[in-house]
């Protein structure tokens, strides 16, 4: 089979590349396990050189916002999609028109080229946590909590979950989204994300740079390792359609941690290494938005579907201290 990864250049389709590079197979359209032959990250931004986190894998540039070129890379039937391409919240927050465009238009052009193969071919979205918001925020989310988005960004994810449920319920495609907790810790550089100091308040003093963090260190928000992300990604693409049900969003599973629970976990995991200083100068348009968004996950659903979760922050930084700075 083929595997389409949207987005695939930016930071979470790199590491989902290389993990299904590694492992060969997924669970395809008639519900089988089906040898991968082909992996194609679809992306406004062609990187320069080869994408060391997957190698194998072959990158066409195209615009999710243009029907023909999603057409052209969700070409065969036996195929699996992973629709991660979006512009971010702060992207979203400036470019209003852009974000409805990538996002809205974006999602439907990607669940219409999926329709058209004619084998209701699996397909995970993402989606993300900004999709809740306002007062429904206080208490843990659950994947049943009202969504009232307060951002653009948050609007645009949920229209795209509903574009997925009546995709699901017609038949046309096996689709399901995962609602992602802030994936940390990003690597290279950070994207137009307001959650982005979540991975700065880690990358940064790691590689000897001082960091200042524009949220209060009491700022709480869920988060999840890529490589548990990347496992809940492919989980929720294997799983049968039925356990997951007519509503085809699920949570994945977060880990609640402040700014100073992860600058404690950083000092406890990097040892005798010299770290960069991080202060706090609260932005007040980053803290406005994040201060919206959820605090907790109820991760009651996503364990009855046996997702992947993380267990500490420790374990996060370890994995990546291994993965790019030691690497
Ligand atoms: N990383 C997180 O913390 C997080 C949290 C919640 C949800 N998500 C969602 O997960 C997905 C992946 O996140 P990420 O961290 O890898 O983001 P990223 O910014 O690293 O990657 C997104 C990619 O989408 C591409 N893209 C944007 N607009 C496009 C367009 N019009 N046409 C084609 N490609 C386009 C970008 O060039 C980029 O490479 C996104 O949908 C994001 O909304 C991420």
């Amino acid at each position: 089979m083929k595997v389409v990864i949207t987005g695939g250049a930016g930071f979470v389709g790199r590491r989902l590349a290389r993990a299904l590079g590694a492992r060969g197979e997924l669970t395809g359209p008639d519900g089988t396990r089906q040898a991968i032959d082909e992996i194609v990250l679809f992306d406004a931004v062609v990187p320069d050189g080869t994408l060391s986190e997957a190698p194998d894998a072959t990158v066409v540039q195209g615009d999710l916002g243009d029907p023909a070129s999603v057409a052209a890379v969700i070409d065969r039937p036996d195929i699996g999609i992973f629709h991660l391409g979006a512009m971010v919240s702060g992207g979203c927050e400036e470019d209003f028109d852009g974000a409805w465009r990538a996002n809205v238009e974006g999602t439907r052009n990607v669940l219409e080229a999926a329709r058209a193969v004619g084998s209701a071919p699996r397909l995970v979205f993402t989606s993300t946590m900004g999709a809740f918001g306002g007062d429904h925020v206080r208490a843990p989310v659950g994947d049943f909590t009202k969504q009232s988005p307060q951002t653009t960004y948050g609007v645009s994810k949920s229209i795209g979950e509903l574009l997925v449920n009546d995709y699901a319920r017609k038949g046309f495609v096996d689709a399901r989204a995962a609602r992602l907790a802030t994936v940390i810790v990003r690597a290279g550089k950070p994207n137009m994300a307001l959650s982005s100091y979540a991975s700065a308040v880690i990358r940064e003093p790691l590689a000897g740079i001082d960091y200042v963090c524009p949220v209060p260190a009491e700022t709480n928000m869920p988060m999840i390792g890529y490589e548990t992300c990347v496992g809940c990604l492919i989980a929720m693409a294997e799983l049968d359609g039925d356990a997951i049900g007519p509503d085809r969003t699920v949570n994945v599973p977060g880990l609640s941690a402040s700014v100073t629970d992860m600058l404690e976990a950083l000092q406890r995991v990097a040892g005798d290494r010299s770290l960069g200083k991080v202060t706090i100068d609260a932005d007040p348009r980053v803290a406005k938005v994040t201060s919206g968004w959820p605090q907790e996950t109820d991760n009651r659903r996503s364990a009855q579907l046996g997702l992947p979760k993380d267990h500490n922050v420790d374990t996060i930084i370890e994995t990546y201290i291994r993965d790019y700075v030691d690497a």
